[in-house]
């Protein structure tokens, strides 16, 4: 190692060197990876985003595997690094790679590795969660209270909007999109429109069977529309959430004259990528259009917000926490660690990474299988029969 960076060793005799360059919560990816024959060196640098001189620092001379961060650039010179010292396998501890040139990973035969499944609820709540605290104006109200001005109760007093009977709109109907297209419906009794270049049978079949539930109790049915634009959606929803993966396509989506096509007091939400949205437009529609609200996860350059952003009382902004429950995060830990050791040890690649769970049981051994590699069509590797 040419510098000296804090390093926290694990096993040190294991055969294959594995290396994180965060520490990640939990402890049973470390357990995993040193009943497997690793030797596991964490990063401790105090630096919340480490540059690619310092990635290389970590991999030396002699590196199986790493595991690293959506924070990090894992392009040519990173794979390059890794491949000269033997590397044979990344993992992203994320489900988006949009940080990773896979084309660059092909080229050096590196697997990589990401995390899906695990994350698909806890992102929802997450959108979930911003979809009500922007409804219900509760971080405005929050601020109010704590700035002493409540004076009693008053009937205009952070007068929000009612979810029930309203369309939510989702754009990029995945796993994520589909879980929280279902809580919104199934929890506020919202009607769906959704775009997505495939159809999502599974979710239309869900909200038909909920509508029919709610009709029979005599309740007024929910609905769902496929739209056939994402125009459509911005048009027709009342709160739209965005979950596409970022890519040359998606960036900025949501650009100025897609902004004005949404009703003046739409909520937007985005748990994807910051560059989905063109923030600085976003910045001169919200404070346009007051009723006009946002619940922010990511942002365009983070960790930097636009200029004015963060004085507009209609955006709620926190800092890139969907993914963080304790059991998603230990559980991205895991299927990163995974990911890396199978690849190092031969493991075929997981068939679905759509069905995770054996690999997060704590009380049972996981497969014999990387979870989740992205370019394993490209590099050729076996599929596990399991
Ligand atoms: C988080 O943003 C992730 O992609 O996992």
């Amino acid at each position: 190692m040419s510098k000296p960076v804090a390093i926290e060793v694990y096993n040190p005799n294991g055969k294959y060197r594995v290396v994180s360059t965060k520490p990640m919560p939990g402890t049973r990816w470390i357990n995993l990876l040193v009943d497997q024959g690793c030797r596991v060196e964490i990063c401790h640098l105090k630096k919340t985003i480490l540059s690619v001189e310092d990635i290389i620092d970590l991999i030396g001379n002699r590196c199986d595997g790493v595991i690293g961060q959506l924070t990090e650039d894992w392009g040519e010179t990173l794979f390059s690094a890794l491949s000269k010292a033997g590397g044979k396998a990344f993992s992203n501890m994320a489900v988006g790679y949009n940080n990773v040139d896979v084309e660059a990973a092909n080229k050096y035969g590196i697997a990589v590795g990401n995390t899906p499944g695990v994350l698909t609820e806890t992102t929802a709540e997450l959108a979930a969660s911003l979809s009500l605290a922007a409804a219900r104006r509760i971080v405005e109200a929050d601020g109010f209270m704590r700035a002493g001005l409540y004076e009693g109760w008053l009937p205009h007093l952070f007068v929000g909007n009612l979810l029930k009977g309203q369309t939510v709109g989702v754009i990029g109907a995945g796993r994520i999109g589909s879980a929280y297209a279902r809580m919104m419906v199934e929890g506020f009794k919202m009607n769906l429109i959704y775009f997505d270049l495939y159809q999502s049978t599974r979710l239309e079949k869900f909200v038909t069977a909920y509508g029919q539930f709610l009709k029979a109790n005599g309740e007024q049915p929910v609905t769902w529309k496929r739209a056939s634009s994402m125009e459509e959606v911005l048009r027709e929803a009342d709160l739209i959430s965005l979950h596409p993966v970022l890519d040359k396509t998606t960036y900025h989506l949501v650009n100025k004259e897609r902004l004005a096509m949404m009703k003046k007091e739409a909520i937007l939400v985005n748990c994807s990528r910051g560059p989905v949205i063109d923030e600085e437009a976003l910045v001169n529609h919200l404070r346009e259009n007051p009723m006009f609200r946002v619940g922010l996860d990511v942002f365009e350059e983070e960790p930097f917000m636009k200029p004015g952003l963060a004085d507009m009382k209609n955006a709620i902004v926190v800092p890139h926490i969907a993914s963080a429950s304790k059991w998603t995060r230990e559980g991205m830990a895991t299927l990163a660690a995974l990911n890396v050791v199978g690849r190092i040890k031969g493991y075929p690649i997981w068939s679905d990474p759509n069905r995770v769970d054996p690999f997060l049981n704590e009380n049972a051994s996981p497969p014999n299988a990387s979870p989740s590699i992205v370019n394993s069509k490209a590099l050729g590797l076996p599929v596990s029969k399991l």
